[in-house]
């Protein structure tokens, strides 16, 4: 056999290798076995200079020839796995039309926040305006201002988390720190009595803490919002019409109100609010803990020693406060029996609101 006729014999196989080749990775592999470094169409273009001279011309061109067949028809080869290739992968990422869709799911607002929106329509309606606060508070303006001094009793019923400078300052290394996560949004009557002139119409939505365990009416975490009045001639008479129009707006008229005496640091007289219970409809429940009634307000007339912290005088001004838990309110409103239902975020308690 010639040379030549190895080349066509080489030829032919090469030919044949690239055509049965199934992917552009057999086909990278069929290149290399003939034209890469020890490809066998290279060597034989490497031992060129042994071929006898008079045969050499030919060998020459035929070594050319079958090169150019190869090429040619590695490269075509090339062009159509690669189409090949991109179709399939085009093919297996195409979306099916006909399959169902996935609908993205679209949130709402949270109840407390809708809640806590709807209270301060209503005081809107009424010409309040809405002031903000500061969750982290002084002690100064959670209990001193609000005739809460340091060894008042009633600050037994609100105990609290107190935020502690971890770089070494005295105070609190000795765990008297003076920083607190607000018990209650009173603190802002405290601020708002400085910075503003009566007659003041205000009320202050916000997060409060307590030290206390969650139970069916109680969170250690929950909203308040705080409301306070103060202008010539207030009386108890406004506080009472005051409430009760917020009630009536809030759960519908079916529901009632009743206030009782009670005592609060910073107001004087004081008393609180409760509103019939809408699960039991005043029978006795849970949620009620059996009273038919359930706690919504704390609320007074600004205790004179407040207008004095503030600087107003108390002679010529008076004035009313309040405060109602926002959760609370939302539970009254829909009968939901335990507020730690506000907090699961299972989505099927949620989305009812
Ligand atoms: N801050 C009181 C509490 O959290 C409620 C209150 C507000 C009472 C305003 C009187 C006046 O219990």
């Amino acid at each position: 056999m010639t040379i030549v006729d190895e080349l066509q014999a080489l030829r032919a196989q090469a030919l044949a290798s690239i055509e049965g080749a199934s992917a552009s990775d057999a086909l990278e592999q069929v290149r290399v076995n003939v034209l890469g470094k020890s490809g066998s169409l290279t060597a034989y273009l490497r031992s060129m200079g042994s071929v006898p001279k008079e045969q050499r011309a030919e060998v020459g061109k035929t070594l050319n020839l079958v090169r150019q067949a190869v090429e040619g028809t590695l490269d075509r080869k090339k062009a159509a796995l690669e189409a090949e290739e991109l179709e399939a992968r085009m093919a297996a990422g195409a979306v099916d039309i006909t399959l169902p869709g996935r609908a993205q799911q679209v949130g709402t607002r949270h109840l407390i926040s809708r809640i806590q929106d709807e209270i301060s329509e209503i005081f809107l309606g009424l010409g309040y305006n809405v002031v903000p606060g500061n969750e982290i508070e002084t002690d100064y303006y959670n209990f001193e201002a609000l005739n809460t001094p340091a060894d008042h009793p009633a600050r037994g019923m609100q105990d609290t988390f107190y935020v502690v400078d971890r770089s070494g300052d005295k105070a609190a290394v000795r765990g008297e720190s003076d920083v607190l996560l607000r018990t209650q949004t009173s603190g802002v009557q405290a601020h708002v009595m400085e910075s503003q002139k009566p007659p003041i119409y205000i009320i202050a939505p916000g997060k409060v803490y307590r030290r206390d365990v969650a139970d069916p009416s109680h969170l250690p975490q929950f909203n308040q919002v705080e409301g306070l009045v103060v202008d010539e001639g207030i009386t108890f008479g406004d506080l009472k019409g005051t409430l009760e129009y917020f009630t009536q707006h809030m759960f519908g008229e079916d529901r009632r109100t009743r206030l009782r005496p009670h005592y609060f640091p910073f107001t004087e007289p004081s008393c609180e609010g409760d509103v019939s219970c809408g699960i039991c409809h005043g029978e006795g429940c849970r949620f009620c803990k059996g009273t038919g009634w359930v706690e919504v307000f704390g609320a007074g007339m600004v205790d004179p020693n407040v207008f004095g912290y503030a600087g107003i005088d108390p002679e010529k001004y008076s004035g009313f406060a309040f405060g109602m838990g926002v959760e609370r309110i939302a539970c009254l409103k829909y009968n939901v029996p335990d507020l730690r239902m506000l907090l699961t975020g299972d989505m099927r308690f949620l989305r009812q609101y």
